[in-house]
Parts: structure tokens; C-alpha cells; sequence
């Protein structure tokens, strides 16, 4: 569904990641793990083709999207839905109308099965009474399950999110990684950034970990619980391992 080609991406201020490789498979839940300020949010924005790699090549779903031209990535991006960091929901419009508003965009469906999707999704993720509130009514953890609703309404193949789960209280967090893991039931492929690494462990087919610009481990959580790498240990528990030094 994604892979990455000796991919390099850069800013002005120099290499964020450099020649890194992955591979997203269908059905996959995939998490790169890495602390604040590693990459992760600018990996995400790559694969939107929102950033073109330096060198290499980024995949979707077979097409190598960094030469398309706009009007292709938006086809592509069609295929895919990304939960940011901070939920990002139009304030101005209601609940109902920030999960329906990529399928009115798009004219995906009629006004009736429109609003059929939008009553599913919104129990999907337990906020079938907050049709008509506006954003400002709503706590940071619906605010969070409205902008996963609004980003399953399209039916995307693919879901990115972006730190899922960070300044949400425990309960909301649980509540949020319950719906994570209930779409890993339903087989979709997503790609989840976290700095969490218990949050990384609970939602994880296969855990990648960036440091300093590389992939520097790739595996299951319990092979990370395993991993023998000192700057893999360093992160997992920093209290144990000679943290300054590998850091
Ligand atoms: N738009 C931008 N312009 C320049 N530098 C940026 C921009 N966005 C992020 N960066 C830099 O790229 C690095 C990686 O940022 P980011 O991907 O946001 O990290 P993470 O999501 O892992 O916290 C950081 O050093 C950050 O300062
Ligand atoms: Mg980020």
C-alpha cells in the first residue's frame, strides 16, 4: 500500500530523514515510533505528497507519487485519510457536518446515503448524539473521535494518524486506541506516528523506530521489548540505559 525508496527528505535547514526504507502492506498496521522533532509528521506529509523526496521514490498504492502532477495526487489522496495531530475540525460547521464534508466535496453520494454514512460512522466511534453540536461543545477526546469519523466517512483504504493519542487524558486515550484496534479488525491499512511507545506496543503489527534521520530497528512490539540496540534501549526505558551517551 506505501513504500518508501531510499527516500531523503529535506527542509531548508538540511536532511530530516535520510535514505530511508518502508513498506506499509495491505491490511498492515504499521507505527513509526521516535521522539518530538525525529520526522514523523514530515513522513506522513510525504506520503500525502505534500513534501517531495530529496532522492528516492514514495509509492501509494503502486504509483510513484513523486513526479505526478497535482491533479493526480489528488486522486490518489482520495484513496487515503489522515487524523491529525490536534483533530482539526472546521469550527464553523457541526459534527455531521465535518464527517460528511469530504463526501459532499467529492459528490460521493446522494443527500439521503450521505447522512445514512454519517449516522454509521458516528456510532462507529460512539458519538451518535453529537450530530448537531459544534466543535466548541465538544471535550478533546470527541473532538478526536469526530475527526476519525469524519475521516472514515469516505471509505479511504488507507489511514494515517498523526500522534493519536497525544494530550488526551487516559481514559480518552484508551477510548481512541480502542477505536484504533477496531479498525485493525475491519483489516484497513493504517500508519500511526507516536512518541508513545506503550501506545506504539498496543497498536502495532510491526513497529518502526527513526533516530537521528534512520529506521534503526524494524519489527513486532515483542522483538522491540527485545531489541538489544543501545539507543532502542535508551528510548524504551530511559532510566536504565547510559541515556546521554547514546542519545
Ligand atoms: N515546515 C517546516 N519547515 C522547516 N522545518 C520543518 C518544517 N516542519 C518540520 N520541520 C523540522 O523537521 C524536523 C522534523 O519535524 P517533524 O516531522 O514535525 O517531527 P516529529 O513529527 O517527529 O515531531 C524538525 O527538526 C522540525 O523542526
Ligand atoms: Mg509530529
Amino acid at each position: 500500500m506505501i513504500r518508501f525508496k531510499s527516500v531523503t527528505l529535506h527542509y531548508g535547514g538540511g536532511d530530516v530523514v535520510q535514505e530511508i526504507d518502508l513498506h506499509v502492506r495491505p491490511g498492515e498496521s504499521k507505527v513509526v515510533l521516535g521522539p518530538s522533532g525525529v520526522g514523523k509528521s514530515t513522513i506522513l506529509k510525504a506520503i500525502l505528497g505534500l513534501l517531495k523526496p530529496e532522492t528516492g521514490e514514495i509509492y501509494v498504492q503502486g504509483h510513484a507519487i513523486s513526479k505526478l502532477p497535482e491533479q493526480e495526487l489528488v486522486k490518489i489522496r482520495l484513496g487515503m485519510a489522515m487524523v491529525f495531530q490536534h483533530g482539526a475540525l472546521f469550527d464553523s460547521m457541526t459534527v455531521g457536518q465535518n464527517v460528511s464534508y469530504r463526501i459532499r466535496e467529492r459528490q460521493l453520494m446522494n443527500p439521503e446515503a450521505t447522512s445514512k454514512r454519517v449516522q454509521e460512522v458516528l456510532k462507529f466511534v460512539g458519538l451518535e448524539g453529537a450530530l448537531k453540536l459544534k466543535p466548541a461543545q465538544l471535550s478533546g477526546g470527541m473532538k478526536k473521535r469526530v475527526a476519525i469519523a469524519r475521516a472514515l466517512a469516505p471509505n479511504p483504504e488507507i489511514f494515517l494518524f498523526d500522534e493519536p493519542t497525544v494530550g488526551l487524558d487516559p481514559i480518552n486515550s484508551y477510548n481512541v486506541e480502542q477505536l484504533i484496534l477496531k479498525l485493525k479488525t475491519r483489516k484497513v491499512t493504517m500508519m500511526i506516528v507516536t512518541h508513545d511507545v506503550q501506545s506504539a506496543m498496543r497498536l502495532a503489527d510491526t513497529i518502526v523506530m527513526l533516530h537521528q534521520g534512520k529506521f534503526i530497528f524494524e519489527g513486532t512490539p515483542e522483538e522491540l521489548k527485545k531489541s538489544t540496540d543501545n539507543r532502542v534501549r535508551a528510548f524504551l526505558d530511559p532510566s536504565t540505559a547510559s541515556t546521554l551517551d547514546s542519545l
